[in-house]
């Protein structure tokens, strides 16, 4: 197949100006690297396109391909995930993962949530915060967790994300609005054990790849997979796939639940915790999950499954095109 390629390069936008936080859901040459040379030994020819105003030009200009590989996560808004998938509906061209509805609703963490609660999976009450004055209002009982409502990578995640007192909420909402721009989304906080679900496939062929626990160690900010703990892992974060049993049951279900009621497509990862009295609650939902080989967790859980990560592009590509020969 002639597959183009669409991504956004963090050393394209460093050059731009962007600050390194900024940039850090962005991919770094190598894992772009990686996936064209999982495509080029898939026996696909690759032609890379880049972002969205870069694949804007080419289809005006005439390009066409049989299928894009659309990792682009876009700058801003809660419609930049769904730039690319837009324009290439536009142009009828089709393309993997999910499309512009679910990576609009999944960015904005507290739509994914209504949705996915109006159909009965199990999820944190929240509240979304604009202002301090809204943060102190806060009704619901400590302690509770803080982020903002559409980031990824644990972006805005810190230590102070868990807070234990109203003035700490309205002191880390303060902060976050500030940095973000964007509203605070403030749930209970769950005391749990932390998992994410590696998923493969579209509504009633969609399949668990896997469950990985996300052990924090001792140096580790306590109780929560943050910005530092995620990007320093190495030290301080143990993964291990949970074994089968009740537990691993209950999880998949509602990961797959999940993933299945907001029409996810292809491939992506459902992060769940354990409340406080051990019952899973779905926590967020990934459609466009990291790739990079040997640190993003589904390529690394695919690879703890016996998936090798060029087995798993291909998969991606497979689950893809079944889909859309389907439609
Ligand atoms: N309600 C909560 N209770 C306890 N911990 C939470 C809660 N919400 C988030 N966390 C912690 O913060 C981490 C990051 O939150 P979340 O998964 O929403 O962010 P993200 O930046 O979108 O992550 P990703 O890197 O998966 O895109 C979680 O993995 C979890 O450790
Ligand atoms: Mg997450």
């Amino acid at each position: 197949m002639r597959i183009g390629f669409t991504y956004d390069l963090k050393d394209d936008y460093l050059a731009l100006g962007f600050a390194e936080h900024e940039v850090a859901e962005f991919d770094s040459p190598a894992t772009i690297d990686a996936i064209e040379r999982a495509l080029r030994e898939l026996g696909h020819d690759v032609e890379r396109v880049g972002h969205v105003k870069a694949l804007a030009a080419r289809l005006v200009s005439g390009w066409r391909c049989d299928l894009v590989f659309n990792v682009a996560e876009g700058v801003a808004g809660f419609g930049r995930e769904s730039q690319v998938p837009a324009l290439l509906e536009a142009y009828g061209i089709p393309y993997t993962f999910s499309d512009p509805l679910v990576c609009a609703l999944t960015l904005h963490k507290g739509m994914a949530k209504h949705v996915a609660r109006g159909c009965g999976v199990p999820t944190p009450q929240f509240e979304l915060v604009t202002s301090a004055a809204e943060a102190a209002a806060v009704s619901l009982p400590l302690p509770l967790f803080a982020k903002p409502v559409a980031e990824g990578s644990s972006k805005g995640v810190t230590a102070k994300s868990l807070v234990r007192s109203k003035s700490a909420l309205v002191d880390v909402c303060t902060e976050l609005l500030e940095q973000y721009r964007q509203p605070v989304l403030v749930e209970e906080y769950l005391s749990g054990r932390e998992f994410t679900v590696g998923i493969l496939g579209t509504g009633d062929s969609a399949r668990a790849l896997g469950v990985l626990e996300v052990v924090l160690l001792e140096g580790a900010d306590a109780g929560v997979y943050s910005y530092r703990n995620k990007t320093q892992w190495e030290s301080i974060v143990k993964y291990g796939l949970l074994e089968p049993g009740a537990l691993r049951t209950e999880i998949e279900h509602v990961a797959l639940a999940t993933w299945r009621c907001l029409g996810c497509r292809d491939a992506g990862r459902v992060d769940v915790r354990l409340d406080g009295k051990g019952r899973a609650q779905m926590l967020e939902v990934n459609p466009l999950a990291g790739l990079q080989p040997g640190y993003s967790d589904l390529p690394n859980m695919a690879e703890m499954a016996g998936l090798s990560y060029r087995a798993l592009i291909g998969e991606i590509v497979r689950c893809a095109s079944a889909r859309i020969d389907a439609a």
